[in-house]
């Protein structure tokens, strides 16, 4: 693109740019019909709600919220069901419960479902037994089987994946205007499992102490505090797919700018952050509220081109960092950034997603995560904010309201050989609803001590 021509921003003008980690499609004009059909379809999310978490996260980087960001790695088909999703918001809720109470402060919920079915791939091949075939991309790209037809590109599943994600949604917004989320009712959020927990003693004197404090100011204000007792869910995904973003993104009446409508906070995963590629040019067109994941290798002066890129204006709530150091390395890598971006006065909100960096691989070639590590991550990255003057304002993590072993430790020491047991994530290993309960009472604990 000549320089004159930079600044021109349309929802297509990523296809200038080079594009990482999309699908080889055979044949343009099957892409080109789910596209149209993609474009037709009504859109999941409004753009008052997307403004409205845009000023929720603006809120948060002055330090009033706390965002929680959590869900699977990859969403599957297959698991678009009704407990699944369920099970999904009750762990979120208890999370959100344990934090509100713990930092006293409203928190900002955000899943990563609704769309959550892309994903990027360190190899575009994979090998087995001397059979080499595409890597498995995601439910809306292809098929984990390894067989040829499973790992073709198939538009259609594009659609499909709209499709799930609309389903995913609405059942999670009847839910919520149903009262399943009205903190008056909190036994609602009661998973099967939650009473065999080392954590469910504590968990319970926090519901209690939460109704106690409903039913006070109940009686002080002579009402029920309806609203204010009602909590919201926003939706999130790595927007990875550009042709699948570009079709659902759209202009909306009596408002400037673009939106994409297929969510309501998109974020560029790490291996897409390229300044001068397809994802950042995409992304700096949009008015959502956006989110870049940032690994270890980040230098500072990188780092700051990438915020002039994404929000050159320094607009509020614009703009989020979701750091994912690992526990080896946040110590010596986080630093750096925080420096930079306090020294230039940029406003972000900083994030910590304690998963990515802490992946390993056991013996029998099962990926998994230690406790120990998330923790330490989660830890470290608290104090180093305060070291630098900086303000640690949400997690990002991979959980699920199921009862898996797919991350090592926790209250109850799960070990390798536990593993096998329930593993069920399709791509990297998930806390299970004890692990996600004891990690958000970790965190209200620290967030409490950095502050003071
Ligand atoms: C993810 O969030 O699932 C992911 C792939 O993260 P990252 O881009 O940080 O590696
Ligand atoms: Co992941």
């Amino acid at each position: 693109m000549a320089d004159g021509d930079s600044k021109v921003w349309s929802p297509d003008s990523w296809q200038q740019r080079p594009a990482l980690q999309q699908p080889v499609y055979e044949d343009p004009a099957e892409l080109g019909s789910a596209l149209a059909q993609l474009q037709g379809l009504p859109p999941l999310v409004t753009s008052g709600e997307v403004l409205a978490l845009r000023q929720m996260i603006a809120d948060a980087q002055e330090g009033r919220r706390f965002l929680l960001q959590g869900g699977d790695c990859a969403e599957q088909f297959a698991d678009c069901r009704s407990d699944v999703i369920a099970n999904r918001l009750k762990i979120l809720l208890q999370m959100s419960l344990v934090l509100v109470h713990g930092l006293q402060m409203p928190v900002v919920r955000v899943g990563r479902f609704a769309g959550q079915y892309a994903k990027p791939r360190s190899a575009e091949i994979e090998t087995r037994d001397g059979v080499s075939l595409p890597s498995y991309r995601g439910d809306s790209v292809n098929r984990p089987e390894f067989t040829q037809a499973a790992r073709r590109a198939d538009p259609s599943r594009l659609v499909e994946a709209h499709v799930h994600s609309a389903l995913t949604m609405n059942f999670t917004r009847a839910l919520v205007s149903d009262g399943f989320a009205d903190l008056h009712h909190p036994e609602y959020w009661d998973l099967a499992w939650m009473a065999r927990s080392p954590m469910a003693a504590d968990y319970q004197r926090m519901v209690d102490d939460i109704g106690q404090s409903l039913r006070f100011m109940e009686t002080l204000m002579g009402q029920s505090v309806e609203n204010a007792s009602r909590v919201e869910f926003f939706t999130s995904h790595e927007a990875l797919l550009l042709h699948y973003e570009q079709a659902q993104t759209r202009q909306v009446p009596r408002r400037d700018g673009w939106f994409n409508l297929s969510t309501h906070f998109p974020w560029i995963g790490m291996r897409t952050a390229a300044l001068d590629g397809a994802h950042v040019e995409y992304f700096r067109g949009i008015r959502n509220p956006v989110a870049v994941k940032l690994g270890a290798s980040v230098d500072p002066d990188a780092l700051m081109r990438l915020i002039d890129a994404l929000n050159p204006g320094d607009a509020p709530g614009r703009l989020t960092l979701i750091t994912r150091m690992g526990a080896a390395k946040v110590e010596q890598a986080l630093p750096p950034l925080l420096q930079a971006v306090r020294r230039e006065g940029r406003k972000v909100l900083w994030v910590v997603d304690p998963m990515h960096g802490n992946t390993e691989s056991t013996g029998s070639g099962l990926k998994t995560r230690r406790f120990d590590n998330i923790r330490a991550e989660v830890e470290r990255s608290f104090e180093l904010h305060h070291a630098a003057g900086t303000r640690l304002g949400g997690v990002h993590l991979e959980l699920t309201g199921d009862d898996v072993t797919e991350c090592m430790g926790g209250a109850r020491d799960l070990s390798e050989s536990d593993l096998a047991r329930a593993y069920r994530s399709s791509v990297d290993p998930r806390l299970n609803y004890e692990q996600s309960l004891e990690l958000a009472l970790l965190i209200a604990r620290k967030s409490r001590e950095a502050r003071t």
